[in-house]
């Protein structure tokens, strides 16, 4: 178990809000387009068969799923139980065993080297303090297991979304790394200083009929997008950030037809914690 005993109420207040955004709109509709490139890209580097996976942030279970189609003994954890109903759901339909458990990556409930494997998949990327949440991941992690990690690269299109919504929405309180620096090679290798670090680039696909089609999906589904659009919209600042998105998905889109194509930077990030 975590020794943290006490969390200062504002880690405490900003962690609530976390659980409500990722609650609003429909992740669950969102994960549907990052099923594949991502998993792949652990199941691929990792062996996880017969290996005691715990997947931190899990959402609605895509690498818990996948884990546990390859052979892993799964479990996953989360800060919000409603994507963990959605997993549960899934993972029955699927005929697949997997322990899901609600709670936080920088408090993980579980005993010191417990699990072979740790993984997370554009999710402790989103916990607000990276030193805390990394000492988890290795503390539950077996010496000489494997952590991995997928994070969205903070010069793709994912990256770039944050840091241009971060100029527009209250500034953070100090204690929150942005979570664009997950997707920075320096701050990772800074982060997991002393471990053997392996980081290699891949991306998820993001295909639509229009940048229109694209862009109302994100706002009605995506919680992050949907609160920044909320709220900048009763402050009358709302089209100005959505001109902005618009420039940049223009920039990123691979398509000539008239649709979208955007393949979205990720990196995996493969640690093997010194012990
Ligand atoms: C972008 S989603 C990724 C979900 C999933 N891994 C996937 O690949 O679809 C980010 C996830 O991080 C979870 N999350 C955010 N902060 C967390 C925290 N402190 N502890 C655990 N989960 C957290 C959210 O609830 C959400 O499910």
């Amino acid at each position: 178990m975590s020794t943290a005993t006490t969390t200062p109420p504002a880690v405490v207040a900003l962690k609530d809000q976390h659980r409500a955004t990722w609650a609003d709109g429909n992740y669950a509709a969102v994960a549907e387009h990052i099923i594949e490139a991502p998993a792949a890209a652990i199941t691929g580097a990792v062996d996880v068969r017969g290996r005691d996976l715990l997947d931190v942030a899990t959402g609605t279970g895509n690498l818990a799923l996948a884990a546990a189609r390859a052979g892993a003994r799964v479990t996953g954890l989360d800060l919000v139980p409603e994507l963990l109903d959605v997993a549960r759901t899934r993972a029955r339909a699927d005929g697949l065993e997997i322990a899901w458990t609600t709670g936080d990556a920088e408090a993980l409930p579980y005993d010191n080297g417990q699990f072979d494997v740790v993984t997370s998949v554009f999710g402790v990327q989103f916990a607000p303090r990276a030193e805390i949440v990394a000492s988890e991941l290795r503390r539950v992690c077996r010496p000489d297991g494997r952590i991995a990690l997928v994070n969205w690269t903070a010069d793709g299109l994912i990256g770039r979304l944050f840091s241009v919504m971060g100029r527009y929405m209250p500034k953070p309180p100090e204690f929150v790394t942005p979570p664009p620096r997950w997707g920075e090679e320096a701050f990772l290798r800074e982060l997991f200083a002393g471990d053997e670090v392996q980081i290699t680039r891949g991306a998820n696909p993001f295909r639509f009929p229009d940048l229109e089609s694209y862009m109302t999906f994100f706002e009605e589904n995506y919680g992050p997008t949907k609160r920044a659009k909320e709220r900048l919209t009763a402050e009358g600042r709302w089209d100005d950030l959505r001109a902005e998105l618009a420039e940049l998905y223009t920039e990123l889109n691979q398509a000539t037809d008239g649709t979208l194509h955007i393949e979205s930077d990720f990196f995996l990030v493969s640690v093997t914690p010194a012990g």
